[in-house]
């Protein structure tokens, strides 16, 4: 998706990203459909399905992560992501036949009947199947379905060049951005086609207030003299998890973190900028609109929260241990 950074001091791009190549397709492997463990193949809808047609769905994102040396595969934040699942579901008043325990249980048996044995991210989605025409929540019958792809690094880990958005972030009252309901994703596939487009990286979304929201999929953090700054949940944020992570792993660093609003031109002004995102991962960001972010390079925060974060996630770092999930008996 994202093209590596160049070095610092990078002009505004001029030519379009090669974002018309054409995505590799999903094949293969397993789904949890129908309350059971199917060839991913048979995992279908019908073209009727209400969320196909007015986005009534919602979703998750968990990564897995392979670790050869221990022949293991790592589920991040497992229980964390069908919590907030379940309250996407109950804001969409999709009935969920299944507990967090369940979810995950099914999860890891579906990765471990899978044998995958690389870096995965996992696609629970939850969704109103009745075949019916008319807008509504109620009085439909839900379906419910996990499946998985392979997934290496999302975006550039070196740099990102993004862009201010023209596309405004969806306000918390017309559709709400604290729940992964499938629909709402039309708004940040706008932002970030246009950004590609346009030749940066990444966008970055201001709300109605014209405060800094988030990233296309990843939340955002600004460093200014040492202190960590990020948009509080009021700002039409998704709640990010990789955030709640990132804030445990900085103040155990004894650094400084602020939630609060986030002018847009303090973009312009920051040290140091970087993405949060289960997909995403720690993404720092070198350039905004064109204008270097601190040098142009990656600062030391970045850096170090970068490097904390992917050691935790592939269990190299006991303190975090609670965060993983084994799919293979240890
Ligand atoms: C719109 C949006 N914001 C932020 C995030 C980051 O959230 P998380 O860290 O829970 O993956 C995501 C990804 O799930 C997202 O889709």
């Amino acid at each position: 998706m994202a093209i590596p950074a160049e070095a610092a001091g990078h002009p505004a791009p001029t030519a379009p990203a090669s974002t018309a190549s054409k995505k590799k397709e999903i094949e293969g492997g397993l789904a949890f459909w129908g309350g059971r463990i199917v060839p991913l193949a048979e995992a279908n809808v019908n073209i009727a399905t209400h969320a196909l047609n007015y986005g009534t769905g919602c979703f998750e994102g968990i990564r897995a992560y392979w670790v050869e040396e221990k022949e293991q595969l790592y589920l991040l934040k497992l229980p964390e992501h069908y919590r907030r699942f379940l309250k996407s579901c109950a804001l969409l008043r999709i009935e969920c036949p299944y507990t967090v325990e369940e979810l995950c249980a099914w999860t890891v048996r579906l990765l471990r009947e899978g044998r995958v044995r690389h870096d995965a991210y996992v696609r629970p989605l939850g969704f109103k199947a009745s075949r019916v025409i008319g807008v509504g929540l109620s009085g439909l019958r839900d379906e419910f379905g996990i499946f998985y792809a392979p997934l290496g690094n999302y975006v550039a880990m070196d740099g990102l060049r993004v862009c201010v958005s023209p596309w405004q972030r969806i306000s918390d009252n017309a559709v709400p951005s604290r729940s992964k309901t499938t629909g709402s994703y039309v708004n940040i596939s706008l932002a970030v086609d246009q950004a590609q487009r346009d030749g940066y990286d990444e966008a970055i979304l201001l709300n109605a207030q014209g405060h800094v929201s988030e990233a296309s999929g990843a939340n955002i953090f600004l460093v200014r003299n040492g202190r960590l700054i990020t948009p509080p949940v009021t700002e039409d944020i998704l709640e990010g998890i990789t955030r709640d992570a990132v804030i445990e792993l900085a103040q155990a660093l004894g650094i400084p973190v602020e939630e609060r609003p986030v002018d847009r031109t303090e973009l312009y002004v920051a040290d140091e900028i970087f993405l949060t995102g289960t997909a995403a991962q720690v993404a720092p960001v070198t350039s905004v609109d064109g204008r270097p972010v601190g040098d142009g390079r990656i600062g030391p925060i970045s850096r170090r929260l970068q490097e904390v974060y992917l050691d935790a996630v592939r269990g190299r770092n006991p303190a975090y241990a609670s965060w993983l999930t084994p799919v293979y008996e240890e």
